[in-house]
């Protein structure tokens, strides 16, 4: 395919059934919206020329599809006349006069790449005119029926409300999904009229005028129709988005992942996995999520964004844009927020929650902790219970832990802190300073045990010798 092509996308409709401030094709399932979909299978053609038809909440979806696409043409459509009227504005705004022109529609997101780029073949082969992406359904309410002669060459397509008895009997369908002979399609489109039910101009009825004109009509059944169905409310945009999901495990299954529960692990379109990769129970693998090879995720596990090295182990954990070293452990029940890196080999254990933080090779963090805006050196080890108190109540600040450390269970450092190389803490110290490399920091006095009890009890014990505080007191 290639310069010869002109791909338009129809998004201009309004989506009332939605019920939502947010336009019908920006409604998202797998990771992108419906008509990223589209455009994702679009973009496997490497059209020469890309039209969308936008009208309705057009500056959400316009500056959305530029996003996806930054060299579409973007076509307004003020009120919805219908897809003749849409393809007419498009066409203009494209200003092809020849090749093939492809028209979809903007809310079809299981639709293949491979499966258009299949229908715009067969339709240049047969050197139609016009052709139809046409399906064989068991329930062909609500679409346009394909009309065929005795020979089986299509005559005409006609909608659900124009339709007679007899040919709403027929389940061959419109996908809606139409390929044009440019040059057809310039001169056919300024003839439409909209002498129908629904008083609109039918892109469909270009198959009646390229008939008038003596001229070839294809139409080319998709054996699977999925592909080619839209979500207009929100209980068929989860339908779709279960199946888009389905398809999605069973093409990583087949491709050498291990997926122990499909019907509960969710997988996004730009999830990328390694061979040997596995998912146990009620695992979600979001955006642009990579996996390395032999990592094992799950089970209760949401990663989105995240890099998961090769072999890591990722349990009962929540991470958003974090990067989980080769050979690396998490969780069960860790925190990852944005910018968390973990090295190779290292540990983020049990409630422990990390933003912004470098945790070198090998080191780890096992317990309790929270680590934010914070790198930890290679080797070294943190507490139980650790708090990097990164913030003042007005600004953040940083901490560095330097390399083989070891920091005692229930500290707090207090940033901005540096603790160096090879350095130790004692239980509880409050980190307030820097801690040089090699030097044991502990803060707080020695403990002091003071007897509450009445004068004539305290007899009864031998105390220890006051410490130099317990002096004092
Ligand atoms: C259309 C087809 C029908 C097919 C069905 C498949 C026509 C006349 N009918 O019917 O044969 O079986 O799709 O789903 O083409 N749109 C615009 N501007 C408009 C009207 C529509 O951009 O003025 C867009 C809509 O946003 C939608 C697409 O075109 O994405 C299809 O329009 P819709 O009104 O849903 O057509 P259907 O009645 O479903
Ligand atoms: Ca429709």
């Amino acid at each position: 395919m290639a310069s010869d092509l002109t791909v338009i996308v129809l998004a201009a409709g309004g989506g009332t059934r939605m019920r939502s401030k947010t336009a019908k094709v920006l409604h998202e399932i797998g990771g992108r919206s419906m008509v990223g979909h589209v455009l994702a299978a679009v973009q496997a053609l490497e059209p020469g020329r890309v039209v969308a038809v936008v009208g309705h909440q057009r500056d959400q979806v316009g500056p959305h599809i530029q996003s996806l696409m930054p060299a579409v043409v973007l076509a307004v459509q003020e009120d919805q006349k219908g897809t003749g009227d849409a393809v007419r504005i498009a066409v203009e705004a494209a200003g092809t006069t020849s090749g093939t022109v492809l028209v979809a529609a903007g809310d079809t997101p299981l639709l293949r790449g491979e499966s258009l780029r299949d229908f715009a073949l067969e339709h240049e082969a047969a050197q139609c005119a016009v052709s139809v992406l046409s399906g064989v359904v068991d329930d062909p309410f609500g679409y346009g029926r394909i009309v065929r002669n005795d020979e089986g060459d299509v005559e005409a397509i006609i909608e659900e409300n124009d339709a007679t008895t007899d040919q709403r009997s027929i389940h061959e369908i419109s996908s809606g999904i139409l390929a044009f002979d440019a040059e057809f399609l310039t001169e056919a489109l300024p003839k439409l009229d909209n002498d129908n039910a629904k008083g609109e101009y039918y892109l469909t009825d270009t198959v009646g005028l390229a008939r008038d004109a003596g001229l070839t009509v294809g139409a080319f059944p998709i054996d699977d129709w999925m592909q080619t169905e839209g979500a207009n409310d929100r209980v068929q945009l989860a339908n779709l988005g279960r199946e888009l999901n389905r398809r999605i495990v069973e093409q990583w299954m087949r491709d050498g992942v291990t997926v122990m529960d499909p019907d509960t692990t969710w997988i996004e379109a730009d999830v990328s996995l390694a061979p040997d990769v596995i998912l146990l129970p009620n695992t979600q693998l979001l955006g642009a999520t990579v996996v390395g090879e032999d990592a094992v995720i799950g089970p209760d596990t949401s990663l989105k964004d995240c890099e998961i090295g090769a072999g890591a182990r990722v349990v009962r954990t929540h991470g958003e844009l974090a990067v989980v070293g080769n050979g690396a452990s998490v969780g069960p029940y860790a925190y990852l927020r944005p910018g968390t890196e973990l090295g190779g080999g290292g540990k983020i254990g049990t409630f422990v929650e990390t933003k912004n933080a470098h945790i070198g090779a090998g080191a780890k963090v096992p317990h309790l902790s929270y680590v934010g805006d914070a790198d930890i050196g290679e080797g070294t080890n943190i507490g139980a219970g650790t708090i990097v108190a990164n913030y003042d109540g007005v600004n953040k600040h940083h901490t560095t832990v330097g390399k083989g450390a070891k920091t005692g269970a229930n500290n707090t450092f207090v940033a901005p802190v540096t603790i160096g190389d090879g350095a130790m803490t004692g239980g509880g110290t409050v980190v307030r300073r820097d801690v040089p490399p090699g030097h044991l920091a502990v803060s707080g006095g020695p403990q002091r045990n003071l007897d509450r009890r009445a004068p004539r009890d305290q007899e009864a014990t031998t105390m220890g010798e006051p410490g130099p505080d317990e002096g004092e007191s």
